[in-house]
């Protein structure tokens, strides 16, 4: 099956440790397209969308200990994007399961794939090129 998104160099924001969170929250996004495309619905898919929650949010808890550490200008913006997407993940949550289920699978993923992607090529970008000019690739 054809991957729904696909990592490429392009995604890169320069440092080793995100690109390879980010190519396994891709990874997962995959999945979870599979799924879908399986005919997944109910609480299994409940179970591969939690997974790749757990995940993404375990990966913005990441970003956000280095620009603590890192004393990141952009950090208040930054941290209200990942509030922002975690909100709207866990929306999604509560409405899988309901009875139109398939609507709400390909909504959500479309939505996952936009805003990942969106993200990384920008916000992201941003705090790895500062990573990068305090010697962190
Ligand atoms: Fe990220
Ligand atoms: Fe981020």
């Amino acid at each position: 099956m054809a991957s729904y998104m696909t990592w490429t160099d392009a995604f890169s924001i320069g440092v080793v440790q995100f690109d390879e969170e980010h190519k396994q929250l891709i990874e997962l996004v995959n999945e979870l397209h599979d799924s879908i495309c399986a005919g997944t619905t109910g609480e299994t898919l409940k179970r591969i969308y939690d997974a790749l929650v757990a995940h993404t949010v375990a990966h913005f808890d990441h970003e956000e200990e280095y620009f603590d550490a890192m004393h990141y200008p952009r950090a208040g913006q930054h941290k209200a994007m990942h509030e922002h997407l975690k909100r709207a993940l866990i929306a999604f949550h509560e409405k899988i399961g309901r009875k139109d289920s398939a609507r709400v699978a390909e909504e959500m993923l479309r939505f996952l794939g936009d805003s990942l992607g969106h993200h990384i090529h920008g916000e992201d970008k941003k705090y790895g090129a500062f990573l990068n000019q305090h010697g962190i690739a």
